[in-house]
């Protein structure tokens, strides 16, 4: 076990699978204590396993990170369990439409910005409360993607998304830096999750991608999980509002 994470308590959304699984079970290995969030109990019950059985501490909550209910209810039962928050890292999101942006249907739309938007707000918000309470540091990771970044053909909506995501984390970096809250974002590429199966499973698709990218290869979740254990921890004290973009070079062109 490492102590980067020593004594913080971090909340990761979407925790269940994929690249929240891979952050909260490298969150736990370096001490910190993990709530695990995601709309279905079943998985975040099997990553809380795997994570106290090696050592770490974790408590799995079932909470949909659109519903503003659910998600005072995830903090309230958080904080019961360990009195406080440190760390929030903002992971779930949802991609409904693949295809044309203009061919999108307006509940595509409206799902897509309430859960990666207005849920990412949503619990920053509360986060940010806690720790101004509390009158006490913090850290808040954004998981965005290079869609945010880039022209995003067949996934536009998904991209508008990510694009106010690292928005949001530059405005929130510069209005919360004086009560010592930092607030950054991780832009991945190509991860092979099931989010990126569509993608991934598509010979054409993906070796147009892994040609571009300078790493030549599609990403693993554990790529993504040590930097955001670097951006919650005091390692990266004077790093806020930056979008660290894990992609193994698909962004150089
Ligand atoms: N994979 C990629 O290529 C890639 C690239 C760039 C960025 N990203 C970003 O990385 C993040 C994680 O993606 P992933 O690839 O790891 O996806 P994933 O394997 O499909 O996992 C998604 C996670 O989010 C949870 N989730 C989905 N909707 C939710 C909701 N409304 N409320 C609470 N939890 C919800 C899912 O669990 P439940 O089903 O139990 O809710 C699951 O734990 C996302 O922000 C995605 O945009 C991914």
């Amino acid at each position: 076990m490492g102590e980067r994470l020593r004594d913080k308590v971090a909340i990761v959304t979407g925790a269940s699978r994929g690249i929240g699984a891979a952050i909260a079970a490298n969150m736990a290995q370096e001490g910190a204590k993990v709530v695990l969030v995601s709309r279905k109990i079943e998985g975040l019950q099997t990553v809380a396993a795997e994570i106290r059985g090696n050592g770490g501490e974790a408590t799995p909550l079932a909470c949909h990170v659109g519903h503003p209910d659910q998600r005072e209810d995830m903090l309230d039962q958080a904080l019961n369990a360990y009195g406080r928050v440190d760390i929030l890292v903002n992971n779930a999101a949802t991609n409904p439409h693949f295809g044309p942006m203009l061919s999108i249907d307006g509940g595509a739309w409206d799902k897509t910005f309430e859960v990666n938007v207005k849920g990412y707000f949503g619990m920053i918000r509360l986060v940010a409360g806690h720790l101004q309470e509390r009158k006490a540091k913090g850290s808040i990771v954004n998981i965005a993607s290079v869609a945010g970044l880039m022209a995003a053909p067949m996934q536009g909506v998904y991209g508008m998304t990510k694009a106010a995501v690292i928005s949001m984390t530059k405005t929130l970096a510069m209005e919360l830096g004086a009560s010592g809250i930092r607030v950054n974002a991780i832009a991945p590429g190509l991860v092979e999750t099931k989010f990126a199966q569509v993608l991934v499973d598509n010979d054409e698709i993906r070796s147009n991608i892994v040609n571009r990218t300078a790493a030549g290869r599609v990403g693993q979740p554990r790529d993504i999980a040590g930097g955001a254990v670097f951006l919650a921890s005091d390692e990266s004290d004077y790093l806020t509002g930056d979008v660290m973009v894990i992609d193994g070079g698909w962004t150089l062109g």
